[in-house]
């Protein structure tokens, strides 16, 4: 069992968590996931390691919500705990075995995209704590929905924040705002890191194809054991397929069959929204329960 030694809304429907997993905190590395399962009868969810505490031993995720599974996670508090905490699975991001002396060198942008914001900060920290400046493009549907935003502003060279609706910083989406950095402003990048909802990914990898940037993605596809057995997570990278698990997350974004893994993200949708129904009926009714014996 894990505890939950924090837990904070970040925005409507995102929360975080500092859950207490010393061993996953003293070996995680940036770019790397966990599998959180939150009760006997709960999923296995796959999460971006959003920040870890050596010192104290927690591991930090950023939760949206979503499916049955999120939603009984959050409805655990501060001091509850979670069944499983497994981690750290999946590669760490390649840079963190590059040479400092040659990454210096690199003009680097970061686009981080809704709740893909998270799993960035991690990784543009590591890059400020080696002394290297990294531009971050951090966009969001609307004000409500920006989150980390002093984080970020604190570990990167530059921040730009856009959201869809104008309502807060740039106007425009992520793409958008790329193409005002690269094609009006004329800046120079070497290298794009991009996490974010899939679609978001496809379309700036798009955009960075066309302009000739090189571009690392962290998939998200549907994963079951997190190990490489179950074949869930398959990825077709080029000519080659792969399991996001233990072959990425991250990945060559211009390599990515983004067509076939929207597709296989989507191929459980009718199962997730049924369970999801059953678990507010139960929900309601035990309300309902409760309401009625007092
Ligand atoms: P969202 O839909 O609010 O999108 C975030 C931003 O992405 C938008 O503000 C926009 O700038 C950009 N974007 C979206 N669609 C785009 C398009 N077609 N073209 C260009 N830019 C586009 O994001 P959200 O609701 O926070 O996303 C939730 C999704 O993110 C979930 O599906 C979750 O699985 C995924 N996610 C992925 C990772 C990862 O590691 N890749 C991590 C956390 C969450
Ligand atoms: Fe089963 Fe990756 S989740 S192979």
């Amino acid at each position: 069992m894990y505890k939950i030694v924090r837990k904070k809304d970040l925005a409507p429907n995102i929360f975080e968590a500092d859950i207490l997993a010393p061993r996953v905190a003293n070996s995680a590395q940036p770019g790397q996931f966990i599998i959180v399962v939150a009760d006997e009868e709960g999923e296995r969810i796959p999460l971006t390691i959003c920040d870890y505490d050596k010192e104290e031993g927690t591991v930090n995720i950023v939760v949206q919500p979503m499916g049955c599974s999120t939603q009984k996670l959050a409805t655990l508090e501060e001091g509850d705990y979670v069944k499983d905490f497994v981690g750290p699975l999946g590669r760490p991001s390649e840079f963190v075995n590059e040479d400092i002396e040659e990454l210096k060198k690199k003009k680097i942008l970061f686009v981080a995209g809704g709740v893909g914001t998270a799993p960035v900060y991690p990784q543009a920290r590591w890059f400020h704590e080696h002394g290297i400046g990294v531009d971050v493009v951090l966009g969001a549907k609307t004000k409500d929905l920006v989150i980390l935003e002093d984080k970020l502003g604190a570990v990167a060279e530059n921040l730009y924040v856009c959201t869809d609706d104008g309502s807060y910083g740039f106007s425009g989406m992520v793409t958008a705002m790329i193409e005002e950095l690269v094609v009006n402003q004329g800046k120079h990048y070497d290298l794009v890191i991009s996490i974010g909802p899939m679609i978001m990914m496809k379309f700036v990898c798009l955009l960075t194809e066309k302009l000739g940037i090189k571009t690392i993605v962290s998939l998200n596809p549907i994963m079951v054991d997190g190990t490489g057995m179950c074949g869930a997570c398959r990825v077709s990278i080029g000519d080659e397929t792969k399991f996001a698990c233990v072959d990425g997350p991250e990945f060559d974004g211009h390599l990515v069959d983004f067509n076939e893994a929207l597709r296989r993200q989507a191929q459980y949708k009718s199962e997730e929204i049924k369970s999801k129904e059953e678990y507010e009926e139960k929900c309601r009714c035990k309300c309902q329960q409760q309401g009625g014996a007092k």
